[in-house]
């Protein structure tokens, strides 16, 4: 026994001196870094160290004797989208081997959910409320893309969206803060490993900072007004969580906030992400964003444009030539100090160095990718079966028995490779995809009676000549399968939407096949939430899929047929109409709170009448004040209860941790996963707070029949919020708490936090 004790104290001991040591190295290798940069600084002339700061996009065809030349004169330090390795290979080849100082380029591309094998869009990603899976998904990504030549992502999109017109709540981690921050931080982790330098990592970018998701009315690259302590308690902390995970760099955002463009925001790029976040790595803006600064009516010109852009804090510029035209003049002017473009020379030098691309990783030859290996296609089946949600299933319809199954399979996306790549898909194959169709056939073998029928050509189809042709099909079979939803152009960057629905005369394809009776499983495949609650009616199941990417099709026949249950949980609120929208589960309460007991509806409303009835409340007539589907929803073929909730104290100070614990037990005939969320409400504060916010989350397997204590530590110092003076503050008072399976059921308690 002592001897084992004093074992373990030798083995603690040794593992604190090799923690130290490798501390030690790492603050070497840092300095190290900064003396090679201070070297080439001195060595660099204006023109070489401008040049690190323009990034230009790639052409198509021969290499042009003009780029040739402007990559032997140091003028350009990166491109973006060179998808041919012997193009990047000769451009590298010349930077390096042809150039004074042989400084390499850096590769940047949209590696956004997958490179050549895809995964779920990141907001079905998000649903997986899986922050290894999310590590994971980027880590096969970056090993792919690397191979290909390229060292840097313009991902994680970690933008809060709480507008589902907004296309481009496909590309993030949906609405709330601690949920986006977790997995911000993940992705990060993926893409860029322990190392770097490594030949499967690459570098990371946080985007678009920021409140790029708060365009007003949804549409892409609207106004966002946001009041600073929103912004630092909602959209920045997944940046913040970023930047403490190592983020490579990070993009502006192309909206103005409160009257500033991002890429001229010194409070953001400067204040906020250097000084009080200590930040790293180099700044880029997005594409054409700073010269859109003139559009914005903040720049009067191209060198206006440099000039507000520098000082802000971009280092590097995207596309644009506001930097290679006019910073040359605007030093020589002394209205642009050698410092500033030192700084963010330094920074841009940092991360190519950090990359290894100094020591040899340049001039690797890249190639083309090739099919996705076995282990990737498993990691993705496994991403899209984590990221499907169940929305409905009435009388337990799912999952459907194997044997002599008699099926219909209707539908635009039922065997359409491409469109459930979702949006970003650059590289990615539509020959690598398993189409549901594809995947149903090969599960049930050919025993099994299918019919299918596409119905529709597309999802944005008035076509109705399929239809007769689908019920019949749905006539003669036991159960229809509905594969409905949004191609992957509808959503992403500029594509919002007014309204919600299904596109096209999908929503009449449904209702022409439930005129049949027979049970109707849909499976919804889009880039953000839709208004399904008329065709959700009319289903008995309902699995919300996102667009899943190469194994799509895999995933959800073992999902349909129960080889796994469904254990996405919704990481956005679904609004019953586009006139709900703003809604989200952490909004404030107002002065009257609505209960569903006493509102009176439209109809209800006595003709002719004067008075405000009984039932004045913030909600609407006509639909109330309930979204379709709350935050956090999700079903299973399990069947979970909660019970024993248990704080580690109901009083506690300012440092301490509380820990939670509950009892989950899944009292249902199928083995699943479940994700137990906690959420904390400050009941009464210097500023109102939100009726609720996520503070910790765990996901959990559970047997038929099984009960497992789950706990989960939620610090004090998460609690608080910035208050009046924008000082980020844990106020002491009194806290509720509810511990469940969403964010609108579960079970309660109280705590006090302290000052002691
Ligand atoms: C997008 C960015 C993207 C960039 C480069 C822009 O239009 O907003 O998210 O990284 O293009 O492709």
């Amino acid at each position: 026994m002592m001897q084992d004790h004093a074992h373990a104290t030798l083995t603690g001991l040794f593992a604190l001196m090799l923690l130290a040591l490798g501390q030690a190295g790492a603050v070497r290798a840092e300095d190290d870094v900064e003396r090679r940069i201070d070297v080439l600084l001195a060595r660099m002339t204006l023109g070489e160290k401008i040049g690190q700061m323009v990034q230009i996009n790639a052409f198509e065809g021969r290499i042009p004797d003009e780029l040739r030349r402007l990559v032997r004169e140091g003028r350009i330090g990166s491109m973006l989208n060179e998808i041919e390795p012997e193009t990047s290979q000769e451009l590298q080849r010349v930077a390096v081997k042809e150039s004074r100082l042989g400084i390499p380029l850096i590769m940047g591309r949209d590696v956004i959910h997958g490179y050549r094998t895809i995964f779920p869009i990141p907001l079905g990603q998000a649903a997986a409320w899986d922050p290894e899976l999310v590590e994971s998904c980027a880590r096969v990504a970056a090993a792919e893309a690397s191979a290909a030549g390229f060292h840097w992502t313009f991902a994680p999109m970690m933008d809060i969206a709480r507008d589902p017109r907004w296309g481009r709540i496909a590309e993030g981690f949906g609405e709330d803060p601690y949920l986006a921050s977790r997995l911000a931080a993940a992705m990060v982790r993926g893409f860029q490993g322990d190392d770097l330098s490594s030949p499967h990592s690459i570098a990371a970018c946080a985007k678009h900072f920021a409140g790029y998701g708060a365009a007003e009315g949804g549409r892409d690259y609207n106004t966002a007004v946001i009041p600073e302590g929103l912004l630092r308690d909602v959209y920045l902390p997944p940046f913040k969580a970023a930047v403490e995970s190592g983020v490579a760099s990070v993009m502006t955002s192309f909206n103005e906030i409160n009257g500033v463009p991002s890429s001229g925001n010194a409070f953001l790029l400067r204040q906020v992400l250097r000084d009080e976040w200590g930040f790293r790595g180099f700044v880029v803006s997005d594409w054409d964003a700073m010269t859109e600064m003139i559009e914005h009516g903040f720049a009067h010109d191209l060198k206006d444009v440099a000039v507000k852009s520098l000082r802000a804090g971009v280092d590097m510029e995207m596309q644009s030539p506001a930097y290679a035209e006019h910073l040359a003049e605007l030093v020589q002017a002394g209205v642009i100090s050698q410092d500033l473009i030192d700084q963010a020379v330094r920074n841009i030098l940092r991360i190519k160095l950090r990359l290894g691309l100094f020591d040899g990783r340049a001039l690797v030859l890249a190639k083309k990718p090739g099919p996705p290996t076995a282990e990737s296609m498993a990691l993705a089946k496994r991403a899209a079966i984590e990221s499907v949600v169940l929305l409905k299933n009435e009388r337990r319809l799912l999952p459907l028995p194997r044997p002599n199954a008699s099926i219909a399979v209707i539908g635009p996306l039922a065997d359409d490779p491409y469109e459930v790549l979702g949006t970003w898909n650059r590289d990615g194959q539509p020959e690598d995809t398993v189409t549901p169709l594809a995947a149903i056939r090969s599960l049930l073998g050919a025993q099994a009676k299918i019919r299918y029928v596409a119905g529709l050509p597309s999802t944005r189809s008035r076509d109705r000549s399929g239809f007769a042709q689908a019920r019949a099909a749905a006539q003669s079979s036991d159960v229809i399968l509905v594969f409905a939803g949004e191609e992957s152009i509808l959503s992403g960057e500029a594509h919002s939407r007014a309204y919600l629905n299904l596109p096209g005369a999908q929503d009449d394809l449904i209702e022409e096949l439930s005129k049949t009776g027979k049970p109707i499983v849909l499976v919804v495949l889009a880039g953000r939430p839709l208004t399904i609650g008329r065709v959700a009616a009319q289903s008995q199941a309902v699995l919300y899929a996102w667009h899943p990417g190469t194994q799509t099709g895999s995933a959800l026949a073992d999902l349909i047929f129960g080889l796994e249950s469904p254990s996405g949980k919704l990481p956005v609120t679904f609004p019953q109409a586009e006139g709900q929208i703003p809604v989200y589960y952490a909004h404030k309460n107002t002065g009257r709170p609505p209960e569903k007991l006493t509102l009176i509806g439209i109809d209800d409303i006595p003709p002719r009448s004067k008075q405000s009835a009984p039932g004045d409340a913030s909600r609407y007539l006509d639909i109330g004040y309930l979204p379709l589907y709350p935050f956090g929803y999700g079903l299973s073929y399990g069947e979970f209860a909660y019970a024993n909730l248990r704080l580690s104290s109901t009083r506690l100070a300012l440092g301490d941790t509380l820990r939670v614990s509950v009892d989950v037990s899944n009292k249902g005939g199928m083995q699943a996963d479940e994700t137990v969320q906690v959420y904390v409400r400050d009941l009464v504060a210097s500023l109102t707070r939100p009726v609720k916010e996520l503070k910790g989350f765990r996901k959990v397997r559970l047997k038929p029949g099984e009960t497992q204590s789950v706990a989960i530590d939620i610090p004090v110092a998460s609690l608080g919020f910035h208050n009046a003076a924008m000082r980020y503050v844990v106020e002491p008072g009194a806290f509720r708490l509810w511990v469940g399976g969403d964010s609108q059921s579960g079970l309660a308690a109280e705590f006090e936090v302290v000052d002691k």
